[in-house]
C-alpha cells in the first residue's frame, strides 16, 4: 500500500480521513493576500476565510489522536478589501475555539526570492507582498495540541528560511522549516496529514522519514506535482 495519499478537495471537508488517526497536522493556509498559489482566489471576504480555517481546526481536531499536534503557520498580518487582520491572532482564535490548546509560538524571519508579478522590495530584499494586498516579512508557527487547556507552556525560537518558487508553486515549505516541525514532533510511523498540501513537500519529506502523508488541495494542477513527488520520496 502506498504511504500517501492525496485528495484534489476542500479540506473543509475530510470525511474520507477516519476520526482519531492522524498523529499531526502541518497547514501553510492560505493567508488571503491575493497570492497566485492557487486557481482558487486567494482574496476572499473576511468572513468567508474566516469560515474556511474555522471548518479546516474542526475537522483537524476530528481527525487527530488525543495528544496530536497541529501546527499552522501564518504571515503576521493579512491586508485585504481595505482591513488589516492579524492571522495569528485569529487562527489561534479558532482553533482554541476548535478545542485545541496553544503550547508552542515561534517566529520565522523569511526572505522570499521571486514570484510575485508586481514585486515591491525593500532595499535589504526583505519579502513583502504586493502593495495592494499586505505585506510581511515576519512569520508565525503556531503548534496546537488537542487535549490541552488554553495555553499551556507557550515557548518559542526565532528561525530563519527563504520562500521560492519551485515545482510550479509559488511558495512551497522551504526545507529548513519542513525540517524543524519534523525534527521536533514526527517519529517514523506516524501520519501527517495536510490540509492545504500545494505540492506535498512537507507529505514527501514524511514519506522519505518514513511516515504517511495525507493531504488535501483544491489545485489539481498541484495536486498531479504532489503525486509524483510523493512517488519520488517513496521510491526512495
Ligand atoms: C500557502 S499554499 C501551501 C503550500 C504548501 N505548503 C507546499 O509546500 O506546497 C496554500 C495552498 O492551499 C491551497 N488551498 C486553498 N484553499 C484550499 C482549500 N479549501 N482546501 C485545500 N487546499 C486549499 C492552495 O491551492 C495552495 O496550494
Amino acid at each position: 500500500m502506498k504511504p500517501y495519499i492525496i485528495y484534489n478537495q476542500s479540506c473543509t471537508d475530510m470525511s474520507p480521513v477516519a476520526s482519531s488517526s492522524v498523529d499531526i497536522g502541518v497547514a501553510s493556509p492560505p493567508f488571503n493576500i491575493n497570492s497566485a498559489y492557487s486557481i482558487q482566489p486567494d482574496r476572499l471576504p473576511i468572513q468567508d476565510h474566516q469560515e474556511l480555517l474555522q471548518r479546516c481546526a474542526t475537522e483537524m481536531y476530528r481527525v487527530l489522536i488525543p495528544g496530536g499536534i497541529f501546527v499552522i503557520e501564518a504571515t503576521d498580518i493579512a491586508f485585504s478589501y481595505g482591513q488589516i487582520t492579524s492571522l495569528p491572532g485569529y487562527l489561534a482564535k479558532v482553533c482554541l475555539g476548535a478545542g485545541f490548546g496553544l503550547i508552542e509560538r515561534h517566529i520565522g524571519l523569511v526572505n522570499y526570492t521571486g514570484g510575485y508579478e508586481k514585486p515591491e522590495r525593500r532595499a535589504n530584499e526583505d519579502f513583502i507582498t504586493q502593495g495592494e494586498t499586505g505585506r510581511s516579512n515576519t512569520m508565525h508557527l503556531l503548534v496546537f495540541q488537542k487535549g490541552v487547556a488554553g495555553f499551556d507552556r507557550v515557548a518559542g525560537q526565532i528561525l530563519y528560511y527563504d520562500y521560492h518558487p519551485a515545482h510550479g508553486h509559488l511558495c512551497p515549505f522551504p526545507k529548513v522549516l519542513i525540517d524543524f516541525i519534523l525534527d521536533r514532533f514526527f517519529k517514523p510511523g506516524q501520519t501527517v496529514l495536510d490540509p492545504f498540501a500545494g505540492v506535498q513537500t512537507l507529505g514527501a519529506a514524511v514519506v522519505r522519514r518514513g511516515g504517511k502523508s495525507i493531504g488535501f488541495e483544491v489545485d489539481p494542477n498541484h495536486c498531479r506535482t504532489a503525486e509524483h513527488l510523493l512517488a519520488e520520496a517513496a521510491r526512495g
